[in-house]
């Protein structure tokens, strides 16, 4: 039996072959939604989400961003995500918290349209698959600016920009992109995922200024490299380090720690997954499957 037998739709648990909409509501047609990508995996004690709060919480300042009306408590939000999961049997799982215009018509307006939250959570791998080591080409499409869309939330509108991107990469026969920040001159991050590189043992990541969006798996390499002594700087990146740094790697919740070993087909370091990854992937890997227990606040547990 299928394990996403049950979608949580303004606040019920319903089958999600019910989970439907028309297809003229509001945010289908102008990318209107917000949501959020968590994820659980299976541990020793049972299966577990993954920094829960934090991801619920940017959901709800997303929703403030925009000016959304969620209807229910931080707490509601949390407590709904954690029992779907139990509902559906899940442990190694992606979760999506979605709100949207549930209203049908022409017209993007917003006034008076009632907003519908709803909460899927279906079983997941890894977002490349069987590929551990990816091939990127930097973009010929820039990120999204705060001076256009809020480039901090986690709006549908924003992935048209990353849908652009990752099309021409792969088009182009690349595994994904990278985007450059709006300057043009300086990175910004991967299209659902932040970068980091590697040069001379230090950890290098873009800065908040250059339009990312603030990722907690980002969060927790910059406190996962803290505490084994890596010094972490966020600072610009240009396109000539990325060729030039000793490694590099993506950042993200589908993503995991995936390592990036050619940028424009430019060989990073000696072409594969290099030292530095390697310990902050491994020791990712552990905290989110609850075998280190040195962040176990982190974990929010099913049962
Ligand atoms: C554009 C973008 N950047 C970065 C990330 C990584 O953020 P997080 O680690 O919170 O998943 C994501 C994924 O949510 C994203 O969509």
């Amino acid at each position: 039996m299928a394990n996403n037998q049950y979608t949580w739709f303004d606040g019920k648990y319903i089958p999600t072959e019910e989970a439907k909409v028309s297809i003229l509501t509001h945010s289908l047609q102008y990318g209107s939604g917000i949501f959020e990508g968590i994820r659980a995996y299976d541990t020793p004690k049972g299966p577990a989400i993954f920094r829960l709060q934090d991801h619920i919480k940017r959901f709800f300042d997303t929703a403030k961003i925009y000016r959304i009306n969620l209807k229910f408590t931080r707490a509601e939000i949390e407590k709904a995500t954690t029992e779907l999961l139990r509902r559906n049997k899940l442990a190694d799982a992606y979760i999506r918290p979605f709100a949207f215009y549930n209203s049908v018509g022409i017209g993007f307006s917003t006034e008076g349209k009632p907003i519908s939250v709803t909460i899927s959570a279906v079983p997941f791998g890894s977002l490349f698959g069987d590929k551990k080591e990816l091939r990127c080409k930097i973009s010929s499409w820039h990120r999204i600016n705060s001076s256009i869309l809020p480039a901090g939330a986690k709006a549908s509108g924003n992935y048209i920009n990353s849908i652009l991107a990752s099309k021409e990469a792969k088009d182009s026969g690349y595994d994904e992109a990278i985007l450059f920040s709006n300057s043009g001159k300086t990175l910004a991050e991967g299209p659902g995922e932040n970068i980091f590189i590697v040069k001379n043992g230090i950890l290098i990541t873009p800065p908040e200024s250059a339009d990312i969006l603030i990722g907690i798996t980002r969060d927790t390499v910059i406190q996962i490299a803290k505490a084994k002594g890596i010094m972490v700087i966020e600072r610009d990146i240009r396109r000539e380090e990325m060729y030039t740094c000793d490694e590099a790697f993506f950042s993200g919740t589908a993503a995991g720690i995936t390592s990036i070993i050619s940028v424009d087909s430019v060989d990073i370091g000696d072409g594969k997954k290099g030292p530095i990854t390697s310990k902050i992937a491994t020791e990712y890997k552990m905290i989110v499957s609850g075998k280190d227990h040195s962040h176990s606040g982190w974990l929010t547990f099913v049962k």
